[in-house]
């Protein structure tokens, strides 16, 4: 039922009003700044300025000052007391930056995941920021693409986890509290199945593997009950998602029941011209909102195209209605009309940002996504001695990952400085650390590096930190070499071939190709870029401070030309039976099926055994043991698998089903079990809404990691 007050306010409202309502801009358009005039960027949108008082939100105001000034201003000018929505990307932290989500997926830490959006809420509330884009559940395989970062992996289960974690975190029980904003998951859908990793490429999935992979993680935000929904720029099924009827009306709406509002990313109504969908604005405005697209983001077709598309009888004014109501409801829920500049406070503002609390909780929320991938007994490292440390990001503060809101790289730890910090008394003897920028390029290193090894001639062990830019990652950075660039290759083969037992940090915001890298290394930390505390959470994982944690959200391939590869594979009509197994199997003649590194892996000091997988009498709990068998306490992530042998359509050879992290003193075993659900059997068996359950044989299998697991199987005919 609409409120009466909202149903009052539509009534009253021009067409014209109602589409500025359903708009969205940036503050430019909002005449904070001076020179604001026809000739400007008002004028290439074809706005008046007359318009711009019932325009119905703002993307990224960060400052709370401006923004207390922008709402006033507005307030003035709007004849109805319509207050304006400020909506921001607050992906992984605002001013208190946390890992990039990628690896807060490898922490499979849902608690931590959650109080990082809690931090990202308070920090944001207080700038006046309302709504954040987050979180992302878009599913990732294609390491190539830049958005990977974004992403809590290629797991439907983990993601779908991941992103009701940062809707509770964000939102709260109640997104008008004090210190919470609105979450916007996204971008729906499918975004993270471009072709060849290329942003904004085209999507061709088909529906019951769009519906299996892809679609839960934005349905467990929906079902968390996140408060809005964006599109994402590719086509699904040859269709913008932005005006695509099928996913807005049909699932989104229908389906599952979403009743917060709908925006289009960036642009994305105009895009549709390009991808030849719409023959012009008014297609495209007509299209989107006969889709169920409430808000346009930075176009303004609906400005320009929704009087005369009503006028021509095209478009049904209750439609508009509609959306106005569903963009009025959500300042309504988010208590706006109340108070329009909700907790929005300079002072409070300066206080809670990057405040001492929040970097101890960016610096426990960092070590525990930290993945260490390889140790032959280096680590963790003394705090004596001389120790060595060289490349870009050793020094380097420039680890905030892409999407970094408002942080600062000179307010990071470096990774040098988290050493010190954590070791006085070590000796750290540096080389080649510099020059962050040359990451990307060759250019000739041949001095440096062997300056490197003489000045490194005393150091038995040396850290060498190493990458891709941080900017190389996020949107709009796919790439197609994903090797360490030739000058840090160059400079870890030197190292390596002068005998030095390398302990290799990978500082990157998607996996890289690091074969070669790890078959020099004597340790290998995926370090991902971690935010502020970054040099903190690696020094007490290096020196044993934290037992790592971290497991991968993502398989690491051993090859570009690998791409795809990940868990959850079908298992073809000719798998293949072993590595040597090259005989009309499914298989590389140049390389093995496997990644380097799978997902779900990680290492501990701790080291874990599993015994014992079995099954109650009714075969519905599976349990399993997990003995901690070395002399340190540790953290292990148990992980259950489900394979549904044979059924209407192929399975995959296994899926997450649940995990479960358990700390473990030293000796101390522990009986885990899996409630085995209806919902864990359940699959989309073909391209309509319902998972079905289809009796037969399952495998449950429980284990380290996806490649590391022991499976039993068993009957089941009902649940
Ligand atoms: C991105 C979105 C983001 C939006 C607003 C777009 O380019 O795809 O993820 O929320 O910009 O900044």
């Amino acid at each position: 039922m609409t409120k009466p007050f909202i149903a009052e306010l539509v009534k009253r409202m021009s067409l014209r009003e109602k589409a500025a309502q359903m708009t969205q801009l940036t503050p430019l358009f909002f005449g904070l700044e001076e020179d604001m005039d026809l000739t400007g960027p008002l004028g290439e949108k074809q706005l008046k300025p007359d318009d711009m008082k019932h325009v119905g939100s703002v993307l990224g105001v960060y400052d709370a000052s401006k923004f207390i000034r922008l709402q006033r201003k507005h307030l003035e000018e709007n004849p109805y007391g319509i207050p304006l929505m400020n909506l921001c990307d607050v992906t992984h932290g605002l001013r208190t930056v946390f890992p990039i989500p990628l690896a807060m997926g490898c922490s499979f830490d849902m608690e931590a995941v959650k109080q990082s959006a809690a931090v990202a809420a308070r920090e944001s509330a207080y700038m006046g920021i309302h709504v954040t884009y987050a979180p992302m559940g878009d599913l990732v395989r294609d390491p190539r693409w830049g958005r990977v970062m974004e992403s809590p992996g290629e797991d439907t289960y983990l993601n779908a986890r991941f992103v009701e974690s940062m809707v509770a975190g964000f939102q709260g029980d109640d997104p008008r509290s004090p210190e919470k904003v609105g979450a916007c998951f996204k971008h729906f859908a499918g975004y993270g199945a471009a072709e060849g990793g290329r942003d904004y490429n085209t999507v061709d999935l088909s529906r019951g593997v769009l519906r299996e992979y892809h679609l839960p993680a934005y349905l467990a935000a929906v079902r968390a009950g996140a408060l809005m929904a964006m599109t994402s720029f590719n086509t699904v099924e040859r269709i913008p998602a932005t005006v695509n009827k099928w996913l807005l009306r049909d699932v989104l709406r229908k389906e599952w029941q979403f009743a917060g509002a709908v925006v289009s990313d960036f642009n994305s109504i105009d895009e549709v011209i390009c991808h030849g969908v719409a023959a012009d604005g008014k297609e495209a405005a007509y299209k989107s909102v006969t889709a169920g697209l409430d808000i346009e983001m930075m176009s303004t077709h609906y400005l320009n195209e929704l009087e005369q598309l009503v006028a021509a009888g095209e478009v049904n004014e209750a439609l508009i209605d509609q959306s106005v109501i569903r963009v009025l409801e959500l300042k309504d829920r988010l208590g706006l009309f109340e108070n329009p500049y909700k907790d929005c406070d300079p002072a409070k503002s300066e206080e809670v940002n990057l405040s001492p609390e929040h970097r101890r909780i960016a610096r426990d929320v960092a070590r525990k996504s930290i993945v260490l991938l390889k140790n032959e007994d280096v680590l963790p490292l003394a705090k004596r001695g001389k120790i060595g440390l060289a490349g870009p990001f050793a020094e380097s503060r420039k680890v905030l990952g892409g999407w970094w809101a408002l942080g600062k790289a000179e307010e990071c730890v470096s990774l040098k400085e988290g050493l010190i910090q954590a070791a006085p008394g070590v000796e750290i003897v540096t080389a080649m650390t510099g020059e962050l920028e040359r990451i990307r390029n060759g250019g000739d290193v041949k001095d440096e590096v062997a300056d490197a090894v003489d000045t490194l001639r005393d150091c038995e062990t040396v850290i060498v930190a190493v990458g891709e830019h941080m900017e190389d990652t996020g949107e709009a950075c796919s790439k197609t070499e994903l090797r360490l660039s030739p000058n840090q290759r160059k400079l870890i083969e030197a190292l390596s071939e002068a005998g030095k037992k390398l302990i290799m940090i990978v500082f990157s915001g998607r996996p890289l190709v690091l074969e070669e890298a790890e078959a020099r290394s004597a340790a290998l930390v995926q370090a991902w870029f971690l935010g502020n505390e970054s040099g903190n959470a690696l020094a007490d994982v290096l020196f044993g401070d934290y037992n790592p944690s971290g497991r991968l959200s993502m398989s690491f391939p051993r090859s570009i030309g690998q791409i795809p590869v990940y868990y959850n594979r079908l298992n073809t009509g000719r798998p293949q039976k072993s590595e040597s197994d090259k005989d009309f199997v499914s298989s590389y003649l140049d390389s093995s099926n496997s990644p380097l590194f799978p997902f779900g892996y990680g290492l501990s000091y701790s080291r874990f055994e599993y015994s014992g997988l079995s099954l109650s009498e009714d075969a519905l709990t599976a349990s399993v043991q997990v003995e901690n068998v070395s002399s340190v306490g540790g953290t292990e992530t148990v992980q259950w698998y489900i394979r549904d042998i044979a059924a209407s359509v192929s399975r995959p050879v296994k899926e997450l089903k649940h995990f479960e992290k358990v700390s473990l003193q030293a000796g101390e075993k522990r009986t885990l079990h899996l409630k085995i659900t209806k919902e864990m059997l359940s699959f989309y068996a073909d391209s309509s809404s319902d998972p079905v359950f289809e009796p037969g044989e399952f495998q449950i299998m429980a284990g380290r990691h996806s490649e590391d697991i022991s499976g039993i199987t068993v009957r089941i005919e009902e649940i």
